[in-house]
């Protein structure tokens, strides 16, 4: 049989080598194709990560994602929406900080109060930052006018996830209702792209149900669909959601641990010049996750900016990473921990995906 070493050398990656490289359980093995990952990364986008300023600004959700703490019919999540004015402050905060962009997400709305508000907010933090600062959306399915609106008004970025390329499994961990609907989904991210949005999407791993294979076709789905930025991370259960009841079938913490870092790994070998987020559903099981997802091939983290007194009720999982810490330390932490593993930040670099730049 081909060693872990002979498909690292080679150069395009076969279904059978990914779902291969997927399946790895030697630890030598796993250091390979992670040291191959991390010198492409390094010799595409240099030892820098980009840092984007994470805003929950709301956790109303009008949808009911089997997996998720914040769906509709969680009555025990206690929900909140921000003000204008308190997420400028944090857009403040964040320019302070010298970040470079933000990322605005909340659970998903379409109401066309939702839809106008979200377009005048986009307005006035273009008025309150420089002309280059970055606004990543990550507001859900939304229909192409919208996208288009948003876009016009100065979001450059946004983030959809198709959570799996698997109908049918798309179909198990989701509601089979009009608002939850694969072709929907499929459709919305080519919306995205045709607004003209350096656009995102991703997947969770290690899912009740998910194969091997079906994580390979997401990767190839990945680069199929010319994908500018990719967040991934590994499936955390939360007691108040419908998926608990299948907790039984889930693989240990450990596994989807290493199984998303061999995702982040594989991913980077196929596609050099994207950026991949390191996210914080790692750090969640692993206190220093997210720097082993940087020494894997990420580029990109999003620390948290969302105010301390809301952080903990957007739960998407139980166990989330950094609900408790002030903001301020958080990113003074996540710079030290950056240096420690031979990182910089880039302060002076939006970051753009060079995939994007390329396609342009
Ligand atoms: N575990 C991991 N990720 C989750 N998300 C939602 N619920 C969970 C969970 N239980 C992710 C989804 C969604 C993103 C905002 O958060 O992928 O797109
Ligand atoms: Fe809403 Fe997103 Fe959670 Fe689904 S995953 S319930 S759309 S916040």
């Amino acid at each position: 049989m081909i060693t872990v070493n002979e498909i690292l050398n080679q150069q395009e990656l076969s279904k059978q080598d990914i779902i291969r490289l997927l399946s790895i359980t030697d630890k030598g093995d796993q250091e390979l194709l992670i040291k191959k990952a991390y010198s492409i990364k390094e010799s595409t986008i240099g030892k820098r990560v980009f840092l984007r300023g994470l805003i929950e600004f709301s956790n109303y959700c009008r949808k009911n994602c089997y997996y998720c703490g914040i769906r509709r019919e969680n009555s025990k999540a206690s929900r909140y929406s921000m003000t204008d004015e308190e997420i400028l402050e944090v857009v403040d905060f964040a320019q302070r900080k010298q970040l470079t962009g933000i990322v605005l997400q909340s659970g998903e709305l379409s109401s066309v109060d939702f839809i106008k508000r979200i377009t005048a907010l986009i307005t006035k933090i273009k008025k309150a930052t420089n002309p280059e600062f970055r606004i990543t959306l990550s507001l859900g399915e939304q229909s192409l006018e919208t996208y288009q609106r948003w876009f016009d008004a100065g979001a450059q970025r946004y983030l959809l996830r198709i959570e799996t390329s698997s109908e049918d499994l798309y179909k198990k961990i989701h509601p089979v209702d009009d608002l939850h609907s694969f072709k929907v989904r499929l459709k919305c991210i080519e919306n995205i792209q045709k607004a003209g949005y350096m656009t995102g999407t991703g997947v969770m791993i290690g899912l009740p149900f998910q194969t091997i294979e079906n994580l390979t076709d997401d990767l190839l789905f990945i680069k199929e669909r010319d994908i500018d930025m990719v967040g991934m991370g590994p499936y955390l259960e939360h007691a108040d959601t419908p998926l608990y009841n299948h907790k039984d079938l889930l693989m240990p913490a450990m596994e989807r641990f290493n199984l998303s870092i061999r995702m982040i790994a594989v991913l980077r070998i196929m596609m050099p010049d994207i950026n991949i987020a390191s996210t914080t559903a790692l750090q969640s099981i692993v206190p220093l996750g997210r720097e082993a997802g940087l020494k894997a091939g990420a580029n990109v983290m999003m620390p948290n900016l969302t105010p301390l007194k809301y952080r903990s009720s957007y739960l998407l999982y139980d166990n989330k990473a950094c609900i408790n810490e002030d903001t301020d330390d958080c990113l003074n932490f996540l710079e030290k921990r950056i240096r420690m593993i031979g990182e910089e930040i880039a302060y002076n670099d939006y970051g753009d995906s060079i995939h994007f730049i390329k396609r342009k």
